[in-house]
C-alpha cells in the first residue's frame, strides 16, 4: 500500500539501539522493495532473520502451458473440483503468462508450515470459508468475498477455521489466487491515489476505512524447529530455522497484507453504459483486477444496460463469476471462468439485450482479470474447458423478458423490469 502504517513496539528513530527486555539488541529489517526507492517497511525480530539452520529444494511451481497458439473463447467450470492439498499446494494454475498467473484452490488439509512467495504478490479472493492468515505484519481474519493483498516476500500462514464454525456456508473452502509473475506489485489503480499524500481520492470507488489492516497478534516468540517454504525461481524451496519465524515485534512503513471485501466496492454507475475500467479494483504491471458489483443500472431511458460487442484489442478477459443470476449466460455457474481473448469481439448473448431492456439493477457479482497479453491455459483448464461455448453466440435465442422497453422507453410491465432479474453486465 503507498500510505504509512505501523503496528507493534517502535524505537524513535530509525536504525538505533532497540532492545529486547533481557537487554539483547532486536534485530531491525528494512523490507523493502525496487532497491530501496519503492515502497518499504522496518521490522524489528527477536531473532536476527539471518538465521537459517536447513534449506533444501522441493517441487517447482512452473506452470505447463498448453495450446499456446490457439486463439479461442474458454468457459471453465470449477464447481465440482475435489478440494486437495493445503492452502499453497492445492492452488491450481488455469491460465497466465509471463505477467500473472491465475489459480483457484480448495483446500482439503492445513498447512503445517509458513509460506513466502518472494517471486510476486498475491491477490487472493475468498469465494468460501472463513479464517486467519497469520503474517509477519500480524494478523488478518478473513471471510466471504475478501480479496487478501500478500506483497511479495511476506511470510505467512492462512488457517480456514473449521467446518463447523460456520454459520452460512457449506460450501467447501475455495478461493482464487491472481499472482504477478513479472516481479510487479498489487495495488489501487494510480489514478485513484493521490500523488502528493497517498490519500484515495474522491473519486475512488474504495477508500483507506475499507481497507483491513494487519492486527495483533503480532509477536511469536517460541523456540523448535520451524519451516518456511520459500517460492522463488519457480521452484518451491524448504527453510528451516530454530525459532518461529513470525517473531517481529514492531513494524512501521507502506509495504504489508492488507485486506479489501469485494462488498466494500462503490460501484461507479452512469447514464448510460459504464465501462469495465469503472470497475477497477487494483492494478500490476501489465494486468488489472475489477470487480462487478451489485448496483444500480444505467438511467437513460433508452439505455441498453448490457454491454456492446466488443473487440479488446489488447486485453484478455478473465471472469471469475461470483454470485448472481447466471439466466442470461448460457451455461455459466458460480465459479465459472471464461476467457475472452484478445483478436475477436465478443459481446451479449442472443436475445440477452432485448430481455435487459427497462432492468434497473443487477445483483452480478464477479470478478475480472485482464491482461495486456494473451493467456494461456494450463492442462487443468483444457480438462474443465467447454468445448461448445465459442459457438454459443448462435443458435436460439432467448426469450424476450417482460421488463422489455417498447421503442419509446415506455416499459410494459413496470415490476418486472424493477426486478430486472436476469441482467448480468459482463461480457
Ligand atoms: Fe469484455
Amino acid at each position: 500500500m503507498p500510505y504509512y502504517s505501523q503496528l507493534g513496539q517502535l524505537p524513535p528513530k530509525r536504525h538505533i539501539q532497540f532492545r529486547r527486555p533481557d537487554g539483547a539488541l532486536y534485530s531491525e529489517e528494512v523490507f523493502g522493495t525496487e532497491g530501496f526507492v519503492g515502497p518499504t517497511s522496518t521490522m524489528y525480530h527477536i531473532h536476527p532473520p539471518t538465521q537459517v539452520t536447513g534449506w533444501k529444494a522441493m517441487y517447482t511451481t512452473k506452470p505447463e502451458y498448453v495450446e499456446r497458439d490457439t486463439m479461442r473463447m474458454r468457459h471453465v467450470k470449477t464447481s465440482g473440483r475435489k478440494p486437495k492439498g493445503d492452502p499453497v499446494t492445492g492452488r491450481v494454475v488455469l491460465f497466465g503468462n509471463a505477467d500473472c498467473e491465475m489459480s483457484i484452490c480448495l483446500p482439503a488439509e492445513p498447512m503445517d508450515y509458513h509460506f513466502k512467495n518472494a517471486m510476486g504478490d498475491e491477490c487472493i479472493f475468498i469465494h468460501h470459508g472463513t479464517g486467519t492468515v497469520y503474517t509477519t505484519f500480524g494478523t488478518l481474519k478473513f471471510h466471504e468475498k475478501d480479496y487478501i493483498i500478500i506483497p511479495k516476500g511476506v511470510t505467512y500462514r492462512m488457517v480456514f477455521d473449521p467446518k463447523s464454525d460456520r454459520i452460512s456456508d457449506a460450501a467447501p473452502d475455495k478461493f482464487l489466487v491472481i499472482e504477478t509473475a513479472n516481479g510487479s506489485h498489487i495495488g489501487p489503480p494510480r489514478r485513484y491515489v493521490s500523488k502528493q499524500t497517498s490519500q484515495f481520492l474522491e473519486h475512488a470507488p474504495y477508500c483507506e476505512r475499507d481497507l483491513r489492516m494487519p492486527q495483533l497478534p503480532l509477536t511469536f516468540d517460541e523456540s523448535g524447529k520451524f519451516e518456511v517454504r520459500i517460492k522463488a525461481r519457480d521452484c518451491v524451496h524448504s527453510y528451516i530455522y530454530d525459532y518461529h519465524p513470525l517473531d517481529v515485534v514492531g513494524w512501521d512503513g507502506c509495504y504489508y497484507p492488507y485486506i479489501f471485501n469485494i462488498d466494500d466496492f462503490s460501484p461507479i454507475v452512469g447514464k448510460h453504459h459504464m465501462p469495465p475500467p469503472t470497475h477497477q479494483t487494483f492494478e500490476a504491471h501489465n494486468f488489472v483486477i475489477c470487480s462487478f458489483c451489485p448496483r444500480l443500472l444505467d438511467f437513460h431511458p433508452l439505455a441498453i444496460p448490457v454491454p456492446y460487442n466488443h473487440s479488446n484489442l489488447d486485453s484478455d478477459e478473465v471472469l471469475y463469476y461470483v454470485e448472481g443470476n447466471y439466466k442470461a449466460r448460457k451455461g455459466i455457474e458460480q465459479g465459472s471462468l471464461t476467457l475472452h481473448p484478445q483478436g475477436i469481439p465478443h459481446g451479449p448473448h442472443p436475445g440477452t439485450v432485448e430481455a435487459s431492456l427497462g432492468a434497473k439493477s443487477t445483483n452480478e457479482l464477479a470478478v475480472m482479470c485482464d491482461t495486456f497479453r494473451p493467456l494461456f491455459p494450463t492442462q487443468a483448464a483444457i480438462e474443465g474447458d467447454d468445448p461448445a461455448y465459442p459457438a454459443s453466440w448462435q443458435g436460439e435465442h432467448f426469450p424476450k423478458s417482460a421488463g422489455q422497453h417498447h421503442a419509446n422507453g415506455e416499459h410494459k410491465s413496470e415490476k418486472a423490469a424493477a426486478d430486472g432479474p436476469s441482467v448480468n453486465t459482463w461480457t
